[in-house]
């Protein structure tokens, strides 16, 4: 049975306009007020002001360097006077990498532009949407939480923790050996007791989670954001799983709902040849619909389309935009 806090009217707290969180690290000066290069593909802007960068080759790469392309929106985000959330950190993973995405396509290009808003658009509400997610999840008593494919998203470092609250993130050791090292610079602090464990998700991770301090007899708010699309059929189903395997009942868990095919954004980036470097990665995800295949394995699912989460955090879409979330229970 669901229960009133999942539902599209029932998040506890929420996003706040405008806010800022900067209190958590130093000001980042013309880092935070140049325009940030949008959609983490379309480096071809000046990238002045930088504060410390990796030694080049040495940020993220392949499929970890979407995480770059993540913080960028993020960045640009917080950057706006009616952002809907402040990373403070956002920019300074940027910063730090400044050979991300060197090759992508021009910015200027009207049809770039125009899917770069989208991407954009999109990253803001989902942002939300996972704060929201959690924030409930630990109102509701939750204290130990997984961020699956974590990247360089610092919850752990912005949201407000109760006390005792642990988090685990997890992602491609590269992905978070560059965010640790770019946290570091920063002095940041993380607000609760945060474990990275650097791991291929394709691999034995419950056991690499476990060794870290994971306890499965424990209810866990689990995330697994912007990732499902990167992995193979069989990959997010194995993932899924193991996800599955390690929920006590109560546990809870926030996804894309989309496949790749029903997302409206992803679709049209995918038919773009100069978007090649980022859609190549893609695999598909599930080739089944998440909501049927989570319940038919004993979680009880809330969809959330994208339409309206625009309404609730009052961030218009295009009437075309398709895609969404689903937040589920672990029943049995
Ligand atoms: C688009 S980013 C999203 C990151 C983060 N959740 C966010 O919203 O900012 C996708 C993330 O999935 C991670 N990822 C993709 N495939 C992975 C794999 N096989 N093992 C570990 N991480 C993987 C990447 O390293 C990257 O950090």
């Amino acid at each position: 049975m669901s229960t009133s806090w999942l539902k599209n009217s029932g998040f506890e707290g929420s996003c706040r306009r405008g806010e800022t969180n900067h209190k958590y690290t130093r000001p980042l000066g013309g880092v935070a007020r140049r325009r940030m290069i949008p959609a983490g593909m379309l480096a071809k802007r000046e990238r002045g002001g930088r504060l410390f960068a990796v030694p080049s080759g040495e940020g993220p790469s392949g499929v970890g360097e979407t995480a770059l392309g993540a913080a960028m929106m993020r960045a640009e985000e917080s950057a706006r006077a009616d952002r809907l959330f402040d990373d403070p950190f956002a920019a300074a993973f940027v910063a730090a990498a400044p050979d991300a995405f060197a090759d992508g396509p021009d910015p200027d290009d009207p049809a770039i532009a125009a899917l770069t808003d989208a991407f954009r658009t999109n990253m803001a509400l989902r942002t939300c949407f996972y704060d929201d997610y959690l924030r409930t999840a630990c109102a509701q008593g939750c204290r130990q939480v997984v961020l699956v494919a974590a990247g360089l998203d610092t919850r752990a470092f912005r949201l407000d923790w109760p006390d005792g609250a642990r988090i685990f993130e997890l992602d491609l050791p590269e992905v978070l050996k560059f965010k640790d090292t770019v946290l570091a610079d920063r002095d940041a602090r993380a607000r609760c007791t945060r474990t990275a464990v650097g791991i291929d998700l394709r691999e034995d991770w419950p056991n690499e989670l476990t060794k870290a301090g994971f306890d499965a007899n424990v209810s866990t708010a689990w995330t697994a954001e912007g990732l499902l699309a990167y992995l193979s059929h069989d990959d997010a189903a194995r993932l899924l799983t193991r996800i599955t395997e390690l929920s006590r009942p109560d546990s809870q868990l926030a996804v894309e709902a989309a496949r790749l095919a029903d997302d409206s954004t992803l679709t049209h980036a995918q038919a773009m040849p100069d978007l090649d470097q980022v859609s190549t990665l893609w695999k598909g995800g599930l080739n089944q619909d998440a909501a049927e295949w989570l319940r038919d394995r004993g979680w009880d699912v809330d969809e959330h389309d994208r339409a309206t989460l625009a309404a609730r955090y009052d961030r218009p879409i295009s009437d075309t935009s398709t895609g969404g979330y689903l937040t589920a229970i672990r029943e049995r």
